[in-house]
Formats: structure tokens, C-alpha cells, sequence
């Protein structure tokens, strides 16, 4: 193992251990749920605010509903006693889960590059190449990609950055890098969805899942054992699931990120629920447009570190960390043919004009 490749394990653990932190601190931080119920029974403002008084909520959260001036889409709403198991499992578990999610993939990488080693092109680089991606496709990946991760890091930031962050920069700088941070992520978050659009367009129809990826999954993608190389056509599965996580999560990211920049405004979910009512989930239908907002807040929050969890996976396999001839494809948009032949067969014999390479005993014959 080379100097280089110890400095990107070192890296990926310092950062593992960064966010195991913050997953920790929000661990530590966030009341429990009978904490804050016994705290609202004493009449302490939901949050913990500091510096409140005891104030009769109760008799707020009962009296004035339906009596409130406010007008909108909130009116009559003052206090939603819903609001603070919501706030409690926002910041209390789905930050924790996110948070061993993010860890738990660094691990697993690690681990995997340790004990698997890289995915090297087993017969040598061959010094020809062929094309992978056109200018169009590579534009739209780095739009996608460049975009994407500044949400993930401006996002991350919304979450726990308090728990690492604030503790080392101070409130002042804090305050400035969170809200410019926000802004970033508001219009930024345009440029992503343009990206998803447009990758949606120009790659589905190398996307859809076929016989050949049984037979892929059948063998581990060839992940698992070095020489194996089940063929593949232009992706194989398991890029075929990045596309589709890309679009879906994007489309659920989306959604629920315009409808929270119109909050009890655009309300996505009670039409969604209705649909999947008719696979027969049993969601709510009658939502409030409050819980409307609460749940886009979720939905952002549990699709947006899945996808952080299943993009750094990308990315590792992506890089010459994880597998060696992959980066060329998005970054000059060429491959060496010998990659091209071991991870995708039936791809590069198409684009050599060659007949569909035999397959090896047990395989599935190709198409
Ligand atoms: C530094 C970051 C990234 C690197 C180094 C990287 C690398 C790559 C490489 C090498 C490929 C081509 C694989 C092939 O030839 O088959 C690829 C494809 C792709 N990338 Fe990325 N990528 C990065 C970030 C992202 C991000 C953030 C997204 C989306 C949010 C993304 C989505 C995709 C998709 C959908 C494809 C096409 C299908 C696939 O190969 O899975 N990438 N990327």
C-alpha cells in the first residue's frame, strides 16, 4: 500500500470520526420525548428556549385555538402539540441516523479498499481508448455532481454543523457561514434539478434494468473476487441503481425542497399518500398544512443523507482510490479499452464493432 493511498484512508477516517461526533453531540443534545413533554406540562416554551418563564400553554394550546386573528393557510394555529415530537425526532434520532448512516459507509469503504483492495484493469492498461461520455454527458454529470455536493455540505451544515462546527468557529462565524450557506443551498438547489432533468433525458434508456443484470448481481458485479467480470452493456446494476437513486432522490429532494421554499403553501403530501394508499400503505390523508411542511421536512432530510450515504460510495469507485480507468470516463470522457472490455463487455464490443464476447461457463448467454 502506497503512501498516497494511506493519506486517503487517514483522510476518510479524521472525517469519519468528525461527523461520529456531531452524530454523538446530537445524541447528547436533544431532549428525550418525556423530557419535553415534562418540561411543556411545567409550562416551559416548546425548544427549551432559554430565558422563558413558565407561561400557561396549556391553556394557549386549548383556549385560543379557532379564536386567533392570523390569517393564511396557518390561521387558528398557534400551537400544534404534534410540533415538538416532530422538532424531538428531527433532532434527535433521524440526526443520529443519519449520522451513523455517514460513518457507517466511511467504514464500510475503508474496510472494503483494505481487504479488497483497488479494482485494478487486470490485464494492463491497453494505451487505446474509446469513448464514454460525450462533452453533453460529461457537462451534465459535473453540473449534477458539483451541484449536489455543495447541497450535501451546505445541508450537512444545517444539521450538524452546530454540534462540530459552532464549537470550533465561533457563534459570529457560525451565524455568517450558516446563512450565506443557506442561500447557497436555495439557488444552487436549481442547478441540481436541472442536472437531474437532463441526465434523466439523455441516459434512461442505457438504464433499464435487463437479463444481463441478473446474471451481474448472480456474481457480485465482480466486486467481491478479483478476475471476475460479469458482462455488462453501457452500465451494469449497480450504476444502474445509482441512476435511478440519482433521479428518484432528486425527484423526492426536489419536491419537498420547493414545497419548503413555499412553506404551508405547495403541499405535496397528502396527494402522495393518496397514490401510495393504492398499494395499500394506509398513509393519512387529511393532513394540516402544517404537517404538510413537517413532513416535506423529513422526507429532505431522509432522502437527502441517503443519498449523501450512497454518493460517497459513487465517488469512492469512481476515483482512482477506488477503482483504476473509471474517472477518465467524466473527465475526458475516454476509457482504455481494457476497462471498457472487463467492466463493460457487451459495451465495448458494440463500440469495437465486434461480435458479443462468449460467455464463460455458467454465464448468462449475452443479448
Ligand atoms: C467527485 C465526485 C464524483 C466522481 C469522481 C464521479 C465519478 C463518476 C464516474 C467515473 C462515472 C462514470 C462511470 C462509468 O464510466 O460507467 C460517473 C457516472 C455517474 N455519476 Fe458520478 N461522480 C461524482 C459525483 C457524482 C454525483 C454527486 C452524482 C449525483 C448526485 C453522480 C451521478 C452519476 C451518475 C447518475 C452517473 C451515470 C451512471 C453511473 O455510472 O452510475 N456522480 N461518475
Amino acid at each position: 500500500m502506497t503512501w498516497s493511498n494511506i493519506r486517503y484512508i487517514l483522510g476518510a477516517l479524521a472525517l469519519a470520526f468528525a461527523v461520529a461526533y456531531g452524530a454523538a453531540a446530537g445524541l447528547t443534545g436533544s431532549p428525550t420525548l418525556e423530557q419535553s413533554a415534562k418540561a411543556q406540562m411545567q409550562g416551559f416554551v416548546p425548544g427549551g428556549a432559554k430565558d422563558n418563564a413558565p407561561l400557561p400553554w396549556g391553556p394557549i394550546r386549548k383556549g385560543l385555538e379557532g379564536k386567533s386573528n392570523v390569517k393564511g393557510p396557518m390561521a387558528n394555529k398557534l400551537v400544534q402539540s404534534q410540533g415538538e415530537e416532530w422538532r424531538n425526532f428531527k433532532n434527535g434520532p433521524l440526526s443520529q441516523f443519519g449520522g451513523w448512516l455517514l460513518l457507517a459507509i466511511l467504514v464500510v469503504l475503508v474496510l472494503y479498499r483494505v481487504l479488497r483492495g483497488r479494482i485494478d484493469i487486470d490485464a494492463g492498461p491497453s494505451g487505446r481508448t474509446i469513448e464514454r461520455f460525450n462533452a453533453l454527458e460529461r457537462a451534465t454529470h459535473w453540473l449534477t455532481a458539483s451541484s449536489f455536493i455543495v447541497l450535501a455540505l451546505t445541508g450537512l451544515n444545517v444539521m450538524y454543523g452546530r454540534y462540530f462546527l459552532l464549537p470550533v468557529i465561533g457563534p459570529d462565524a457560525f451565524a455568517a457561514l450558516t446563512y450565506y450557506g443557506k442561500l447557497t443551498h436555495i439557488y444552487i438547489a436549481f442547478a441540481f434539478m436541472v442536472g437531474v432533468v437532463i441526465m434523466f433525458v439523455l441516459l434512461v434508456r442505457h438504464n433499464i434494468i435487463d437479463a444481463t443484470d441478473f446474471n451481474w448481481i448472480a456474481k457480485g458485479g465482480g466486486l467481491f473476487s478479483k478476475g471476475v467480470h460479469p458482462p455488462a452493456k453501457r452500465f451494469n446494476f449497480g450504476q444502474k441503481c445509482i441512476f435511478w437513486i440519482v433521479v428518484l432522490g432528486g425527484l423526492v429532494l426536489s419536491v419537498s425542497g420547493v414545497a419548503l421554499l413555499f412553506p404551508f403553501e405547495i403541499t405535496p403530501w397528502a396527494d402522495t399518500f393518496a397514490f401510495m394508499n393504492i398499494f395499500g400503505f394506509g398513509l393519512p390523508t387529511d393532513l394540516t398544512p402544517l404537517q404538510e411542511t413537517q413532513l416535506s421536512v423529513l422526507g429532505h432530510g431522509v432522502a437527502a443523507l441517503i443519498m449523501i450515504a450512497i454518493i460517497i460510495a459513487h465517488i469512492y469507485i469512481g476515483t482512482p482510490v477506488g477503482m483504476e480507468g473509471a474517472i477518465g470516463a467524466v473527465a475526458s470522457g475516454q476509457v482504455d479499452v481494457n476497462w471498457a472490455k472487463e467492466h463493460h463487455s457487451l459495451w465495448a464490443a458494440e463500440m469495437e464493432g465486434e461480435a458479443p464476447p462468449q460467455p464463460q461457463t455458467g454465464e448468462q448467454p449475452a443479448e
